[in-house]
């Protein structure tokens, strides 16, 4: 079970009231007479956010009130109770009356009260919430555990966290769960005829490499999971600047996403094959670059000129594309912090997702809503293909200054033919301003949308 939680009946837990403006009066009843007292002459508004804590008969703490948005829970942030583990002393504490979802408030509990400590020790908070009645302990810690293994890959910096060390945290996760674990490293690309990510990853020392597990019965349906892992995005020799490139530790986002969801996937052992594939490189800069206008045969055997360097994302991930297509799967899911465009179409909160399966996206937006891991459908609009036309190549890298999320989701799409469905998810895999549950630095999203979807079918 996740530290954040005390099992149920196994300490005295001090209660915490939810309160709304429709809530309070009749919460504000249930108090004792002194707590009651107390509340009144501290005038609390019941605003989201706002809290109290109260003193018992004895002065000593006997509960606490935190305020949220009044109403039923649709559109609201139901990972409000997130911030209590901020607030909170040490201390175990249970929920006294329902937040407006109480499985997702225990799992803000959680989310929030874990640091990124591996450079700068933090105070551990100590608050623990007693598991509400009704909600699955080993479920919620998974989630929990899965979310906060890809926050802390995303927040460890490049010089810690090259291709070799993803690696070696995708094969922990492998061995710890009783999957098989492949990887192909360098100038073995190219025996294996992976030649993009060979080529985006030739330029740095660090060699380039494909990790592979595979999980589960092989005859079950098979679920190909694809992670962009790009360690570090200088651009190449199209480099970026300064700016552009400052929060480029994160562009292995795509990659830590989709371990998070094999953790939970294999820890709740869904009757899947599940396969992970993850083209880990560094896009960085030296005489052994790959330059704008270079050509390359891709595995798939269509040829791609490189119209820009800095769009490698799309390269590393057609190569292992064209590898998850091979088998056929039922479904193939990729996740990568693959356009600035995406970021100016929704924002850092919300990825475009795209497929041209419209029953995959119903579920999507469905699950997506429930677990408030938010997507959005965007349009694989094919007049758009033509954008990616190249003089000399089958295919460009780039489409031009238009509609760059749209295109990059096409370029993609064309290294995907014999699985039955393929979505892929534009994401962002940061939060640049603290919200409850989620401080700021990396974010996992999407992973518990795609859990939440592939327990249902396959659970
Ligand atoms: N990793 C970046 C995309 C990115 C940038 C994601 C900022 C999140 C925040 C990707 O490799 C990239 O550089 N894309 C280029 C593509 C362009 C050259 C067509 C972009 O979006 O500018
Ligand atoms: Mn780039
Ligand atoms: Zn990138």
């Amino acid at each position: 079970m996740h530290p954040a939680f005390v099992p149920r009946g196994s300490a005295t837990p001090i209660p915490v009231w939810f309160v709304g403006t429709d809530t309070y009066a009749q919460v504000r009843a249930q108090l004792g007479a002194g707590a009651r007292r107390f509340a009144e002459s501290a005038r609390l508004e019941p605003k989201p956010g706002q809290f109290l804590l109260l003193p018992g008969e004895d002065g000593a703490l006997c509960g606490v009130l935190f305020g949220l948005e009044p109403g039923d829970k649709s559109e609201k942030d139901r990972l409000l109770p997130g911030r209590l583990p901020g607030l909170l002393p040490a201390g175990a504490y249970r929920f006294a009356n329902a937040p407006h979802d109480t499985r997702l408030a225990a799992l803000a509990f959680a989310l929030g009260s874990h640091k990124f400590t591996r450079y700068r020790k933090a105070e551990p908070g100590g608050a623990r919430l007693e598991l509400p009645d009704g909600v699955d302990g080993a479920e919620l810690s998974r989630i929990a555990e899965g979310v906060i293994f890809a926050r802390d890959l995303i927040n460890t910096p490049a010089n810690d966290l090259g291709p070799a060390e993803l690696a070696e945290a995708a094969q922990a996760l492998a061995t710890r769960h009783g999957a098989a674990f492949n990887v192909i490293v360098g100038d073995d690309l190219l025996q294996q005829n992976f030649p993009l990510i060979h080529a985006v990853g030739h330029a740095s020392p660090r060699a380039p490499r494909l990790i592979d597990i595979a999980w589960g019965d092989p005859a079950a349906p098979k679920i190909t999971l694809v992670g962009k892992g790009v360690c570090f995005d200088t651009g190449g020799l199209d480099i970026k600047s300064d700016a552009g490139m400052l929060n480029m530790k994160k562009d292995m986002g795509g990659a830590a996403c989709v371990l998070a969801a094999a953790h939970m996937i294999m820890d709740a052992k869904l009757g899947v094959r599940l396969r992970v594939l993850i083209p880990a490189v560094e896009n960085a800069i030296s005489g052994d670059a790959f330059r704008p206008l270079d050509v390359y045969k891709s595995r798939k055997g269509l040829t791609v000129e490189i119209g820009n360097t800095d769009a490698e994302g799309r390269l590393v991930l057609a190569d292992a594309l064209a590898l998850a297509d091979e088998e056929a799967p039922e479904l193939i899911a990729d996740l990568a912090t693959l356009t600035g465009a995406a970021r100016v179409a929704l924002g850092p909160e919300l990825p475009p997702f795209y497929t041209t399966d419209d029953a995959l996206a119903l579920d999507l937006a469905r699950h997506a809503r429930a677990e408030q891991d938010p997507v959005w459908r965007m349009p694989l609009w094919r007049p758009y293909e033509s954008m990616l036309d190249s003089k000399t190549a089958d295919i460009n890298n780039v489409g031009g200054p238009h509609a760059g999320s749209i295109t990059a989701a096409l370029f993609l799409n064309r290294f995907v033919g014999a699985a039955k469905a393929w979505a892929h998810f534009d994401i962002f895999a940061w939060t640049p301003s603290a919200k409850p549950g989620r401080p700021d630095g990396g974010e996992c999203q999407v992973a518990r949308a795609l859990y939440a979807l592939l327990k249902e079918r396959y659970g």
